[in-house]
């Protein structure tokens, strides 16, 4: 059987229901998830883009050391336009040796082979397309210098409960002493701030979330009416918990395939992804307990994101 349509039934055959947010983006996801980000709402991505445009050299200072080279390696590269004001800086100070962008999209590694090298010249670009791990022991086997790993985008938070300090172990062991890491974390902060992030006003996050019931219609010949289903954004100030869910609004029977039939009760929820808030306490003890030393953090000037570096012990 194949993967989506497997996952997706064992997720609507539990209690709770939940669905896995990677396939939320298809062709039509990509582009919602563009909307997202340019909603007023959602200030992640402005958040971020500050800490990179205005504090590049000082982010600079507290990666580069002295002669030796740094290869990049970015987790879920996306359009590298965060990174590449990273990359740019770098390559100013002769520091970079490569550059090793991992996407699970084929599409965008392509897009980033074409597209990186005219916009900065002289940097050693190599994509690889796969999962996070497998693709970084590929890195380690082709590369000697030390290494620096960005992973942008709050993306840390979209992990369960105890995956995130299982991924941050994971990746402590797969790198050398005094290897990098750069980490975008989403700041605990006023919760109405938060939960609007998740639920614009414009409806794009409840599109988005609604979007992956129509690919499951598409895909995996399924009858879901999506117009019988509502978004609804949660968040918990007590555990940083930001939760997306869908809403059945009736009582109705879903079809997927020929063979398998759901059963929704009216007001039953569907789960569909975390984001997860963080306060600089949490994050410093999240380094230490995985075995990295903090060495800098960088804020937006309101304070709600923060990009932190931390350096390998071993
Ligand atoms: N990682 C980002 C976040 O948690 C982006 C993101 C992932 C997102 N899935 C999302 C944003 C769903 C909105 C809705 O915010």
């Amino acid at each position: 059987m194949d993967n989506f349509l497997k996952d997706v039934l064992k997720g609507l055959q539990s209690s709770p229901k939940y669905l896995q947010s990677k396939y939320f983006y298809d062709k039509k996801g990509d582009e919602l998830f563009q909307k997202i980000m340019a909603s007023g709402e959602y200030y992640l991505t402005n958040c971020e883009m500050e800490i990179f445009t205005t504090q590049i050299a000082e982010i600079a200072d507290a990666i580069v050391d002295g002669q030796r080279q740094l290869d990049v390696i970015e987790f879920g590269a996306g359009d590298a336009t965060k990174s590449s004001h990273l990359l740019k800086e770098l390559l100013k100070r002769k520091a970079i040796g490569a550059y090793f962008p991992i996407d699970i999209s084929n599409h965008i590694i392509e897009l980033l082979n074409r597209a990186l090298p005219p916009m900065l010249p002289g940097l050693n670009i190599h994509g690889l397309n796969g999962e996070y791990f497998s693709m970084l022991s590929k890195a380690n086997e082709i590369s000697n210098n030390r290494k620096l790993v960005l992973f942008l985008g709050a993306n840390i938070g979209n992990f369960k409960f105890n995956e995130m300090p299982q991924f941050c172990n994971r990746l402590h062991n797969e790198l050398s002493a005094g290897d990098l890491v750069l980490i975008g974390f989403d700041l605990k902060k006023h919760p109405r701030k938060i939960r609007n992030a998740y639920d614009d006003a414009q409806g794009f996050t409840r599109e988005f979330n609604l979007n992956l019931l129509t690919r499951i219609n598409r895909e995996l010949n399924a009858d879901f009416d999506i117009e019988q289903f509502d978004h609804y954004a949660s968040y918990d100030p007590d555990n940083g918990a930001c939760k997306s869910y869908l809403v059945s609004l009736a009582k109705q029977d879903v079809c997927i395939g020929k063979n398998h039939l759901i059963y929704f009760e009216k007001d039953e929820t569907i789960f569909m992804e975390i984001s997860q808030k963080y306060s600089i306490e949490e994050i410093n003890k999240t380094a230490l307990e995985s075995g990295f030393t903090p060495v800098a953090h960088f804020f937006d000037g309101n304070k709600y994101f923060t990009d932190v570096v931390w350096r390998v012990e071993k």
